[in-house]
């Protein structure tokens, strides 16, 4: 009743307030909530038309992004003036083919804008007009084949125009449209259809120093001598055309990065002709595959440089690397790349002879199988090499000392190999390793010594290996070592001291192991350092509520991921679970199958931030009132798919922090405003895919939802009306709620007014007459009243007996013989046999009552149901609160259980104020003897005076 009231009340607020205020929801986009209204992304909607889809964004918006809108074909003009402030505008991934010449307009403060993967073939020439602020341009992707006059001319602040994957053909007509953009710096034509470079008299900007024009069909440049004498990154690759002459002449001064690959440019010939600074050419795909080539090569770069840089040779299928090759080159400080080649085994690097200063050695893609023991007599150490990448082999062995030529390295990347076998030695001798990658391998074992040189390794990568368990002391001294990666193996434990030496630890994944249970008593090597465990997918269960924490020490652990486990889930969180864990932000407990989330779960975890349970719980699990009541720092929570049949105040009120909560596919079919009230930070709710019914019970909702200012609620005007799924939630008709409303306001209106116009008639006319009946009617009942009374005095019964005609067995069989017969001798009046006929029955009842001395209630269920005995029962227990006569005894038939009296406020004050008897049924030991001592106790009770001496009694 009172929540009716309060719903009364709260309509009339809301239909006084209504078209003040405006919502908040997009009908195609969704706010970013942590962008404070800046952030906005529309993906995967249904709308043809851009101003569909952007008209009800505000004006604060920056940041827009609109993709993956296939029906999306058209941007009509001034699509987006409501929206000055944007900066960033992606538009790609949808089928746009046409765009009006204004549709940009208004957009002063655009600094990039992504048109690519769309359809668009045209570009209106006024398209780019006033976008004074433009930066970054990308149109890859379409089908444009050719560029209206000074389409970007506008563009002054350009640095970035990207142009790929188009039918462009025509160089001059580009060059021409850029010529003027002072701060161009990058511009990408490749895959397009070019064929020279050929640009009518119009010179590049003075900016532009990276020009990427691979993929085309240049068959030769056809470029002034200077066009790209400002040009430091230049990719010609795939042009399988273009000639080394194509070259003659041509400025390439200034080039410290040139791609030649898969052209028809002889690199040794390139170097001779053209004044390029050697070393700043990646000979990648020249087609270098033999010594002599090589030598040839070197010979050349030895003329013109005494050192280079880098030395990249990837992709020329080169397969034996003498020891004497490279030092015909010039000193190589940098890189030596030999990736995508078919070398037959790395040789300890002595190919690399008298290269000794090298820094980093790159032979990816290739299919080494083994890496040998580098151990011997004529080994030649390579003290500047810091980084080493045999990534992409099919290495299957690395023996020992693999590595002791390099022992200076900082970086070696062994991982996507087919590693199997790795010596306890092999990495001997590596001691000043930081980074070690040896993941998606096959290792299976590792040793005690495998990594005993290796105290300065921070970052450990063993993921997606078939390691099974952790003996004691491989990390023994990786005492620096921050970020263990073990994910993706197949361990089942750690042995006692396994984990012993790892005193930085910081970041340790375990997520993918076959872990039956977390053990506590590994943790305390890193118990101060931990901040990131990832246990997700493993097989831990819990079978027993009371475990201890096996957190409790992890006092800095800020990210806990449990999600997953197998093969069905968590079952059970034991209680304390997460005890200790103060520090603690980020929890993940998503797709298990808890089956009860104790109220005080989350207790300890007042630090969290970010809480996700999707999925985590069997379908329809009852969250507790309270299970988040600490965690008063928590600002995003994730409830999605748990089976929430009602979202109320008692579980979610206590998020006093929250601002966002994702809902969606949960089971209410409708929710209390109130609930969501009580989450004061609120911005954004997600609820999708719940079936929200479109009754009066969800007015309030529906109005929340439409008007409140503060929350984001994620697609509103998409919620359908379950289950007519026709209707939106957002407008069903709430007509028929108001009515009633209506109704009673109109009525309630009515009779104020008919008595406030006829009362005052009345009183002036019949005043007197008023009166008098009054006190007629008063001496009536009296009079009533005092022969009912002057009867009951007379006490023709010892007992009225009330009870259901269900009971009148036991009646007739055990309480008649009882008290009637068998030496005691009471009168008692039964209804069917002493009641008047012909007399009403309230008549009966009354003076039933009130001409006996006791009333005995027979109590069972179907007496607590009967209407007639709650009216004796009434009457009786008058007597005793009102009149303190004691008459009522209550003699209870079955035994009823407290909850059951509940409901009987009346019984149950009686109950508190009386004794009273329980008929002692056939179940109890010894009947006979229970039942004679009843029926004592019952005589007594009878015999007892009526009036109340004292209280006690
Ligand atoms: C807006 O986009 C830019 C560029 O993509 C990005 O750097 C920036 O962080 C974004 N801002 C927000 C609030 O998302
Ligand atoms: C555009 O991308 C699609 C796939 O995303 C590709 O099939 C098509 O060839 C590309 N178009 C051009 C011109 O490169
Ligand atoms: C190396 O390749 C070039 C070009 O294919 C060929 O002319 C030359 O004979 C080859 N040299 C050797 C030693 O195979
Ligand atoms: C590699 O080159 C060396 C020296 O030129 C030669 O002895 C060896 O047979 C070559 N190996 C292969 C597989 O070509
Ligand atoms: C390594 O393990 C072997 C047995 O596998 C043991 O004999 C040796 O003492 C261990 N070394 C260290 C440093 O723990």
């Amino acid at each position: 009743m009172a929540s009716l009231t309060h719903q009364l009340l709260s309509i009339t607020a809301v239909l006084c307030a209504v078209p003040l205020i405006t919502g908040y929801s997009f009908n195609n986009c969704i706010e970013d909530p942590q962008s404070y209204g800046t952030s906005f992304k529309c993906v995967n909607r249904k709308e043809k038309n851009m101003s569909a889809i952007v008209h009800d964004l505000p004006s604060s918006a920056i940041n827009l992004t609109i993709v993956k809108n296939t029906p999306l074909q058209h941007i009509s003009g001034k699509s987006f003036v409501h929206l000055p402030k944007i900066q960033h505008l992606r538009i790609d991934h949808n089928l746009l083919s046409r765009i009006d010449g204004s549709a940009f307009q208004n957009l002063h403060q655009l600094k990039s804008l992504n048109l690519s993967f769309n359809n668009i073939s045209e570009l209106s020439p006024s398209l780019f007009e006033g976008l004074p602020n433009l930066n970054f341009l990308s149109l890859t992707n379409n089908t444009l084949k050719q560029l209206p006059k000074n389409i970007f001319s506008d563009l002054l602040s350009l640095e970035t125009l990207i142009l790929r994957q188009n039918f462009l053909t025509n160089f001059s007509e580009i060059a021409e449209s850029v010529s003027l953009l002072i701060n161009l710096r990058t511009l990408d034509l490749c895959c397009n259809s070019l064929t020279t470079l050929n640009h009518s008299n119009v010179s590049l900007p003075k900016s532009l120093t990276t020009l990427y024009i691979c993929r085309n069909n240049l068959f030769t440049l056809g470029c002034k001598q200077s066009f790209l004498g400002r040009i430091e990154v230049l990719d010609l690759s795939y042009n399988f055309k273009l000639p080394t002459m194509a070259f003659q002449g041509v400025d390439l001064r200034q080039v410290n990065y040139l791609r030649l690959r898969s052209t028809n440019v002889n690199v040794v010939e390139f170097l001779n002709i053209s004044n390029i600074r050697a070393g700043h050419v990646d000979f990648s795909g020249t087609g270098l595959k033999n010594d002599t080539l090589l030598i040839e090569l070197c010979t050349m770069l030895k003329m013109k440089a005494m050192e280079i840089s880098n030395m990249r040779l990837c992709c020329n299928g080169i397969r034996n690397l003498t020891t004497h090759t490279l030092s015909y080159c010039p000193k190589i400080k940098g890189i030596v790349d030999l990736s995508r080649n078919e070398p037959k085994g790395t040789q300890c690097l002595n190919f690399l002879n008298k290269q000794k200063y090298i820094k980093k050695f790159t032979s990816e893609h290739n299919h080494l199988t083994n890496l040998p023991s580098c151990k011997t007599k004529n080994m030649v150490y390579f003290k500047h090499l810091e980084e080493l990448s045999y990534r992409y082999n099919r290495i299957l062995s690395v023996n020992s000392y693999a590595f002791y030529h390099t022992p200076n390295i900082k970086m070696l990347k062994l991982n996507i190999n087919t590693i199997a076998f790795l010596d306890r030695k092999a990495l001997k001798g590596l001691k000043r390793l930081e980074t070690l990658r040896l993941d998606n391998n096959l290792l299976t074992d590792l040793f005690n010594v495998t990594f005993e040189d290796q105290f300065r390794l921070q970052t450990l990568n063993l993921r997606n290996n078939r390691i099974s368990v952790i003996f004691n002391g491989t990390f023994f001294n990786l005492n620096n070592l921050i970020i263990l990666d073990l994910g993706g193996n197949k361990i089942t434990y750690f042995e006692k001291s396994g984990l012993d030496g790892l005193k930085s630890l910081s970041k340790f994944y375990l997520d993918g192991n076959n872990l039956k249970r977390i053990d506590t008593s590994l943790h305390h090597v890193f118990q101060d350092t931990l901040t990131v465990l990832d246990l997700q997918s493993n097989l831990i269960h819990f079978s027993s509520e009371n475990i201890y924490s096996p957190f409790m020490n992890l006092r800095n652990l800020s990210d806990l991921k449990l999600d997953g486990q197998r093969p069905y889930g968590l079952t059970l969180l034991p209680r304390n679970f997460f005890r200790g864990l103060h520090s603690l932000k980020s929890l993940y407990l998503t797709n298990n199958r808890i089956s009860h989330l104790a109220p005080d779960a989350f207790d300890e975890l007042t630090g969290l931030h970010f809480l996700t349970l999707d999925s985590c719980c069997i379908d329809g699990i009852q969250l507790q009132p309270g299970v988040f009541r600490n965690l008063k720092n928590l600002t995003i929570l994730a409830v999605e798919n748990i089976g929430i049949r009602n979202f109320s105040k008692e579980v979610f009120g206590n998020l006093t922090k929250l601002h966002t909560l994702q809902l969606n596919r949960n089971g209410m079919q409708s929710i209390n405003v109130d609930a969501l009230e009580s989450l004061p930070e609120l911005r954004y709710l997600d609820m999708r895919n719940i079936p929200l019914s479109c009754t009066c019970m969800n007015i309030l909702l529906q109005n929340w939802s439409l008007y409140n200012p503060n929350v984001q609620f994620v697609y509103l005007y998409d919620f359908p009306c379950t289950p007519h799924e026709k209707h939106k939630f957002y407008n069903f008709d709430t007509k028929v709620c108001y009515i009633d409303l209506g109704e009673y306001l109109f009525l309630s209106t009515t009779v104020a007014i008919f008595l406030f116009t006829v009362t005052p008639l009345l009183y002036v006319k019949l005043y007197w007459k008023m009166k008098y009946g009054y006190y007629v009617f008063r001496s009536w009942f009296s009079e009533q009243w005092r022969r009912i009374r002057e009867e009951e005095e007379n006490c023709k019964y010892d007992a009225f007996i009330s009870y259901n005609s269900s009971d009148e067995e036991w009646v007739m069989e055990q309480l008649l013989p009882n008290l009637e017969g068998n030496g005691s001798s009471f009168k008692l009046c039964l209804h069917h046999r002493d009641f008047e006929l012909g007399r009403y029955i309230v008549d009966n009842i009354v003076s039933a009552v009130y001409s006996s001395r006791k009333t005995i209630c027979v109590v069972s269920r179907n007496f607590l149901q009967s209407e007639w005995c709650s009216l004796e029962i009434q009457l009786a227990s008058y007597r005793l609160f009102d009149e303190h006569r004691d008459v009522l005894l209550l003699v209870f038939l079955e035994s009823i259980s407290e909850r059951q009296l509940s409901s009987y406020h009346r019984m149950r004050k009686v109950m508190l104020r009386k004794t009273y008897l329980q008929w002692p049924g056939s179940d109890c030991t010894d009947p006979t003897q229970a039942q004679d001592l009843f029926w004592s106790q019952l005589r007594t009770a009878m015999r007892t005076g009526s009036r109340l001496q004292t209280e006690e009694n």
